[in-house]
């Protein structure tokens, strides 16, 4: 791929999409209901540590869902895939972010990508919310901080995801204690990151684990395709399928507009734009994965 052209193109696509006013800011975490439908930032970082950026990649945001492939990965080194997939299912659910349907019979989440599950595998990472920090800043490459507002304000409103957490408890799946599981869920949701950190944090995942900017194996290989065979069925929950045929790429999706993408052994996609469509995805950056998936030729299939 020749790299000139990456930043002219990232440029005019965020110039060709800029002006798309569909889609609603997130309201039901209200701190979040304060974004501005115009920002917009787009970054793409390759495997030998070139990170490309345009229009807001330097705006911080709350990682949100993001979170959860990362967190997933750090619950895998901590346990290993078989305990963790005993906890926690893998398979699409095609229903909402945060839908309340468990496994019968285990009691498990269907996957990591659903808040059910991702409640559920924090619960699984030792060391608590200062290892989920440190391994999402070994990711971005940097260090990150909590937006305490954000995550005040999902404390304060979080009680859906309170309920499936002790739904989990009643049903056995769940066996850390659920105030703390959903409070250290709701913290990593608050972890700000910028687009260019999310290009950077699936580069990570797309180059085996290693960070490609500081050089740093974050998790093994085994892990990081793990997590991206995860991303790629369940990263969009009910939109998955239809992503997967569009864009062609593992991601995840966040509701404070953000959707980090990786191409396996080639790069790492940032996106942010928070206005959102009805399923919680960036109506922008969904746009604009499609696009660069079309014009890079990024699809697997
Ligand atoms: O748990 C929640 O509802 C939020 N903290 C995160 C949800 C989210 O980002 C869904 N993804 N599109």
């Amino acid at each position: 791929m020749a790299l000139n052209p990456i930043p002219d193109l990232l440029d005019a696509l965020r110039e060709s999409l800029v002006g798309v006013t569909d889609g609603q800011v997130a309201q039901y975490i209200p701190e979040l209901a304060h974004a501005e439908p115009g920002w917009f930032g787009l970054a793409l970082a390759t495997l030998d540590g070139h990170v490309y950026a345009s229009g807001d990649a330097d705006r911080p945001f709350t990682l949100q869902s993001v979170s959860k492939p990362f967190v997933y990965a750090l619950a895998l080194t901590d346990r290993g895939l078989d305990e963790v997939v005993s906890r926690v299912g893998l398979e699409p659910s095609g229903e909402a972010f945060n839908a309340t349907r468990l496994e019968p019979g285990t009691g498990r989440p269907p996957n990591p990508m659903v808040n059910a599950g991702a409640i559920l595998t924090t619960s699984l990472v030792d060391d608590g919310f200062p290892r989920i920090l440190a391994g999402l800043e070994a990711f971005a490459g940097r260090v990150l901080g909590v937006d305490e507002r954000a995550y005040e304000s999902e404390v304060e409103t979080g009680d859906r995801n309170r309920a499936i957490a002790y739904l989990m408890r009643t049903a056995g799946s769940l066996r850390a204690d659920a105030e703390q599981s959903v409070r250290r869920y709701f913290r990593q949701c608050a972890i700000q990151v910028t687009a260019r950190d999310l290009a950077v944090m699936s580069a990570t995942l797309a180059n085996g684990g290693v960070n490609p900017v500081t050089g740093v194996q974050v998790v093994t290989r085994d892990t990081a395709s793990h997590v991206l065979t995860v991303m790629a069925t369940c990263g969009m929950y009910d939109f998955a399928g239809e992503w997967l045929l569009r864009v062609g790429l593992p991601a995840k999706s966040g509701v404070s507009g953000g959707i980090t993408g990786a191409l396996p052994a080639q790069l790492g996609i940032g996106l942010f734009s928070p206005p959102l469509d009805e399923r919680g995805t960036s109506v922008r950056g969904i746009a604009a994965c499609e696009e660069l998936s079309a014009r890079f030729g990024l699809h697997l299939m």
